[in-house]
Formats: C-alpha cells, sequence, structure tokens
C-alpha cells in the first residue's frame, strides 16, 4: 500500500514538472521564430517569452553586458517556473551559456549558434555567407565550428545590424525592407556563396525577402525548425516533455 502511495507520489510530482512552462528569451522579437517553430511542433507545451527590446540590440555589447542581461532574462523565467531555457539568441548564446550552465546546474538551456557546418557540407561552390552580429562573430561557439567544419570554405562573415533594427520596428515586407536586404545579398551571391545562413533569430522574420532577393540563386539556412527538434529531444531525454 505504501509503496503504491509512493509510486502515486512520484508521478504526481513528474506530472507537475512535466506541465511547467519551457522559457525562451532573446533580446528582442527575434527569437519569436524559434518559439513558432516549437508550438508548431509540440503544441501540448506551454511556454514563455522574453523580448528584452528595451535593451536590444545585444549585438554590439560586451560580454558581461550580455551575460547579466541574459541572466536577468533567465531570472524573470526560472520565477515564472520554466522547466527548461532556450537562449533564442545567437549573441546571447556566444557570450552567456557558459555562464548560465554554471550558474544553474539543474536548469536544461538550449543555445543558438550559426548553422555553419551544415551549411558548409553542403555548399558546392564552397563559398558560404553567415549573417550574424560582431557579438556572434567574437564567440569561442562560432570560432571552433568554423575552424572544424568550414576549414576548406570560404565563409564571408557579414554582419547585419540594420536587419535587427528593421525587424525591432516591424519592417520585414515592402519596397524599403527589399532594397536593404538586396544591398546585403547581392554582393554575396556576386561573391560566389550559394548558402545564406541565418545566424541571427530576427533574420528569418526577413526569410520571405531574402529568399525573393537569392531567386533560387543559393539556399537559405534557417535554424528555426532544428532548434525546436532540439528542444523537443531534450524534453524527452529528460522525461519532462507535456
Ligand atoms: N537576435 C539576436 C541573435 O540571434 C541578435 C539581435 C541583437 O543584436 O540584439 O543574435
Amino acid at each position: 500500500m505504501r509503496e503504491v502511495e509512493a509510486n502515486f507520489q512520484t508521478n504526481e510530482k513528474d506530472a507537475a514538472v512535466r506541465r511547467r512552462p519551457v522559457g525562451f528569451f532573446d533580446s528582442g522579437v527575434g527569437g519569436r521564430c524559434i518559439l513558432e517553430a516549437f508550438r508548431r511542433l509540440c503544441p501540448d507545451e506551454d511556454v514563455r517569452y522574453i523580448a528584452d527590446s528595451e535593451n536590444c540590440p545585444y549585438g554590439n555589447r560586451s560580454p558581461d553586458e550580455i551575460i547579466a542581461l541574459s541572466d536577468a532574462c533567465v531570472r524573470r523565467l526560472l520565477a515564472e517556473d520554466c522547466k527548461l531555457i532556450v537562449v533564442a539568441c545567437n549573441t546571447a548564446t556566444a557570450a552567456a551559456i557558459d555562464y548560465l550552465r554554471g550558474k544553474y546546474p539543474d536548469v536544461p538551456f538550449v543555445g543558438l549558434e550559426p548553422a555553419v557546418k551544415p551549411a558548409a557540407l553542403s555548399s558546392k561552390s564552397a563559398v558560404v555567407a553567415i549573417l550574424a552580429t560582431q557579438g556572434t562573430f567574437n564567440g569561442r561557439l562560432y570560432r571552433e565550428t568554423s575552424a572544424r567544419f568550414a576549414k576548406d570554405t570560404v565563409i564571408l562573415a557579414v554582419v547585419a545590424d540594420e536587419f535587427v533594427t528593421m525587424v525591432e520596428r516591424g519592417e520585414t515586407s515592402g519596397p524599403d525592407a527589399e532594397e536593404a536586404v538586396r544591398r546585403r545579398i547581392e554582393p554575396l551571391i556576386a561573391a560566389g556563396a550559394d548558402h545564406i545562413v541565418l545566424g541571427c533569430t530576427h533574420f528569418p522574420h526577413l526569410k520571405g525577402i531574402i529568399a525573393k532577393v537569392a531567386a533560387g540563386r543559393a539556399v537559405i539556412v534557417d535554424p528555426s525548425e532544428a532548434v525546436a527538434r532540439r528542444v523537443k529531444a531534450v524534453l524527452e531525454e529528460r522525461g519532462i516533455s507535456a
């Protein structure tokens, strides 16, 4: 009888953990593309999202500033009882994920880094463009991954901060947005890039016009679905999916 009771209590406790939300944060609205991909994949999960738009952009801040801002977002998500936290920002991942994992060892974190590896492995021209922030390019993850998987690939590393501003303002379509995108993308294609990696979570919001400008001449690599699948896998591995 006691054993049955104990099992019942354990199951209840597990069920309570599984019902807790998954937390997401980004310097702004960018990471919503990850959130939306995750909601499509796991509609039963409860979610929380913090857009730190007040402090956006993170891209040119010092690592210490990004760590402090990321930690503040994490504290808010933990106060909402999140069971896993997605650092839905390449810049925050680059600067802060090691710190966050060290400070909160019991919290599972999923972060992002530019999809250099799949782009480099499938590029035929051996020229790949990565669009990201300066903070992401400065990070250890980006440097290690490109040194490891893109040794024989020419990487065109482009800081496209104006895209972050456009997306925060909601300018994701129309002739001005298209012109701004064209100015960035045409030179990359002219330089031989056959893959364009969206290495900042603000950029998938411009994917429609990036694809229009690229017009089939380059593959647009958007990591949102892959990150959503990774979050699902981590929840399952830990037995905490809803
Ligand atoms: N969304 C962020 C990223 O993925 C960057 C935007 C910013 O500079 O704040 O890197």
